[in-house]
C-alpha cells in the first residue's frame, strides 16, 4: 500500500456559515503509517460526512469538517475544513474543536488499531529480508467513547455503526449504550465506499427511525440534517 495525498491541517477558525447552529463533522478513513511509504487504511470514502456538512453549510450552520485522506471535499466555501491523515492527528483536531459545536457527527471510520512502529523508524522503510513479517498492533483511543465522556451539557452527539446487516440493529443498541451517545446511525457493511445508504437512527431517548430503503448519500444527509433540526427545534 503507498501513502495518500498528504493531509495537512489549515489554520482553525469556525466554519462560516451565519447561522447560530454550529456543527462539528469528522469524515473519512485514517492512515496509521506502518513506515514512510505503507500504512493501514480502509476503504471509506468521506461522502457522507462530506454531503452533511454541504447539506448543513446550504441550512445555514456554521460547519466545521475534519477530514480524513480522500479526494471528496465540500463544494460549499462555507465548510471550513481540516485534514486528519491518524486516529491520533483526528484526537489532536477534536481536542481543539470540539467546545464550540452545538452538534458533533462522528462518521469518520477511525483505525480501531495501528502499527506499533518506532517513530524513528517512520522516516524510513521495511526491507523484504524474510519469508515471513509480524506487524505488532496497538489500539487507538475510542475517540467518541472520549467525546461523549467530555462533553458539555446541551452538546447533541451522533455516532455511526457500520455493522453486518443480521446484526446490525443489535449491534446499534448495543454501541448506543456503550458509547455513551445521543443518536447512533446505523449502517449495513455495503454502505461504505458506496454512493447510497440505508440506515436506521436509534436515539438513547428510545426513538427510532428508518429511511426505509436506499436513498442517495446526498438526499441522506437531507433527511439526517431534518431529523436533527426536529429533535433541536423538539428540546429548545
Ligand atoms: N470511532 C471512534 N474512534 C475509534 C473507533 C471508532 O471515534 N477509535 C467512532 C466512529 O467514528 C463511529 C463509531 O465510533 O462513529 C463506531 O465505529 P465502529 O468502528 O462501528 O465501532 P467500534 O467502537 O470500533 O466497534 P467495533 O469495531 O467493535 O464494531
Amino acid at each position: 500500500m503507498k501513502h495518500g495525498t498528504p493531509t495537512p491541517s489549515g489554520p482553525a477558525r469556525p466554519g462560516a456559515g451565519t447561522g447560530g447552529r454550529r456543527l462539528l463533522i469528522t469524515a473519512g478513513p485514517t492512515h496509521e503509517p506502518i513506515d514512510a511509504v505503507r500504512f493501514i487504511g480502509n476503504r471509506s470514502s468521506g461522502r457522507l460526512g462530506v454531503a452533511l456538512a454541504d447539506e448543513a453549510a446550504r441550512r445555514d450552520w456554521s460547519v466545521t469538517l475534519l477530514l480524513g485522506p480522500t479526494g471528496i471535499v465540500p463544494t460549499d466555501s462555507r465548510v471550513a475544513v481540516h485534514r486528519f491523515r491518524t486516529a491520533s492527528d483526528l484526537q489532536g483536531l477534536l481536542r481543539e474543536h470540539v467546545a464550540v459545536a452545538d452538534v458533533l457527527v462522528m462518521a469518520a471510520a477511525v483505525a480501531d488499531y495501528r502499527p506499533k512502529v518506532d517513530p524513528a523508524f517512520l522516516g524510513g522503510k521495511f526491507r523484504r529480508e524474510n519469508q515471513r513479517m509480524t506487524l505488532e498492533l496497538e489500539a487507538t483511543p475510542d475517540l467518541l467513547a472520549q467525546t461523549a465522556a467530555d462533553r458539555k451539557p446541551g452538546q447533541l452527539l451522533v455516532g455511526f455503526a457500520l455493522e453486518p446487516r443480521d446484526e446490525l440493529e443489535r449491534s446499534a443498541r448495543e454501541k448506543l449504550a456503550r458509547k455513551g451517545v445521543d443518536l447512533v446511525v446505523a449502517n449495513p457493511l455495503e454502505t461504505m465506499d458506496s454512493p447510497m445508504i440505508e440506515a436506521l437512527v436509534l436515539g438513547a431517548d428510545g426513538s427510532e427511525a428508518r429511511t426505509g430503503g436506499l436513498l442517495s448519500k446526498a438526499e441522506f444527509a437531507g433527511w439526517l440534517m431534518s431529523l436533527l433540526e426536529a429533535r433541536l427545534g423538539a428540546t429548545g
